[in-house]
């Protein structure tokens, strides 16, 4: 599938942004570790999300549509120790699942989990695989396929040798129910943390510390299912902001998110120029006078998001003056960069880290392919900047984390079409 998309059209009008994808993917494994359902709202409908509610259902587990962005999940009978390797492939949150199963049968194998290739090589698990040896597990790998084995895990402390959302919140989750009290420290503090950590403590555990470096988790008995609402995704929100700042003749209302995730990015807008106003839960652009150049450097929450880091290159090629870009979470994620120099911009790449943008610059539609997730809805924002038409193949990568960013786009006046 394509998108065709034609540059340089006004954007007017509201959009709304969607429950957060790295939210919604945490809380299918959940499912595991209660016997009593889960409703969860704000699902947002997109690729990864149906590949956790798939594993799931793979699981012998239920998903039941309540309504458009409604799902109940439920704990049924346990088939096998497998993950579905298919499923597993396709996006790094399904490790995720590990834990819960090792909780529940004591064994779990697994392949290697896929998601975007933006790490030289492939991305590691080692945090994953430590932290349940310190708990107790046996780990046996051969021809990149795990398997995990404990009788009983057992509380433990964890220093993360570096700092990943995903494993805070894989053994946050797991040792909800694992005996004794268990420590970690050096973990991640984003806020689909914090909001994974008040569902639980809702359902029954007993997690202090969540947005902090250090979490404490004493182990209980059971827990029990409730409601969860998943958070805006705030990386939609930062994207659509940095699109709307980008374009000349822009009035947009950025309704259902939340600007205290986006601190980093406003103090930047103040520095780039950007004219924009908060309030609680939406974000207006309104045309800016000039854009100035402004460096960054990606960092883990609360800093700049490295999610956000290709939106804002993409910016920057409209700013006034030169812009040092430096990614520092993974090395493969400044690569799309040389993709915008097909299309006009002046980045030179210093190294796989580091870019230095000069601007501004005239862009121009071409024929392009989405690298991954974050590069891909970049190169959307570029081509919706840009003169002429734009053609941008492999859009599953874009769908993994974006609902019907077309239609939603089309909303605002933009000319974007899919092509099957
Ligand atoms: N790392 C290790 N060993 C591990 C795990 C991670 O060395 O066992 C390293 C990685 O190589 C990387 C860093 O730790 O340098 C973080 O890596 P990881 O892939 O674990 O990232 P994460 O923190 O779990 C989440 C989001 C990412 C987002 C980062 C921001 C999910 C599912 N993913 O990743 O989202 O970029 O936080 O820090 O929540 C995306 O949505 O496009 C995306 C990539």
């Amino acid at each position: 599938m394509k998108f065709i998309i034609q540059g340089k059209k006004p954007l007017k009008g509201e959009i709304k942004v969607s429950g957060s994808k790295n939210a919604a993917l945490k809380i299918f494994p959940v499912a595991l570790l209660t016997r009593e359902p889960i409703r969860v709202s704000n699902v947002p409908e997109i690729e990864d999300v149906l590949r956790a509610q798939e594993i799931l259902i793979a699981l012998g587990h239920e998903v039941k549509k309540i309504k458009n962005g409604v799902l109940e999940i439920r704990f049924r009978n346990q088939k096998g120790f497998d993950l579905p390797a298919d499923l597993v492939n396709k996006f790094r949150a399904s490790i995720m699942f590990v834990g819960p199963m090792l909780i529940n049968l004591g064994k779990v194998s697994f392949p290697h989990p896929g998601g975007c290739v933006i790490g030289a090589g492939i991305r590691p698990i080692d945090l994953f695989l430590d932290a349940f040896k310190k708990m107790g597990a046996k780990v046996k790998i051969k021809d990149n396929h795990y398997e995990l084995t404990a009788k009983k895990l057992k509380g433990a402390n964890i220093f993360f040798s570096k700092i990943s959302v995903t494993a805070t919140e894989s053994l946050m989750t797991t040792t909800c129910l694992v005996q004794g009290e268990t420590i970690l420290k050096n973990c991640a503090m984003e806020p689909e943390i914090v909001s994974l950590a008040e569902y639980l403590n809702g359902c029954g555990a007993k997690i202090s510390g969540a947005g902090t470096p250090t979490i404490k988790i004493k182990g209980v008995k059971r827990l029990r299912g409730g409601k969860y609402k998943i958070i805006p995704d705030r990386i939609e929100a930062g994207t659509f902001a940095m699109l709307a700042a980008g374009s000349a003749n822009v009035e947009v209302l950025i309704k259902n998110c939340d600007p205290a995730h986006l601190e980093a990015l406003w103090q930047i807008f103040d520095k780039v120029g950007v004219n924009y106003v908060l309030s609680k839960d939406s974000i207006r652009i309104l045309p800016s006078k000039k854009l100035l150049s402004c460096d960054i450097t990606t960092h883990e929450y609360p800093g700049f998001a490295t999610d956000l880091q290709s939106p804002y290159t993409v910016l920057m090629t409209q700013a006034h003056g030169s812009s040092l870009i430096h990614e520092t979470i993974y090395d493969r994620r400044l690569l799309f960069a040389d993709i915008l120099t097909q299309m006009g911009a002046n980045i030179i790449l210093a190294d796989p880290h580091r870019v230095v943008v000069n601007g501004p610059t005239k862009l121009y539609g071409r024929k392009l392919v989405s690298p991954d997730l974050r590069a891909g809805v970049a190169l959307v924002m570029a081509a919706l900047l840009a003169h002429g038409r734009t053609e941008i193949d492999n859009i599953y990568q874009i769908d993994r984390g974006y609902e019907k960013l077309d239609e939603r786009l089309r909303g605002l006046g933009a000319d974007i079409k899919r092509l099957a």
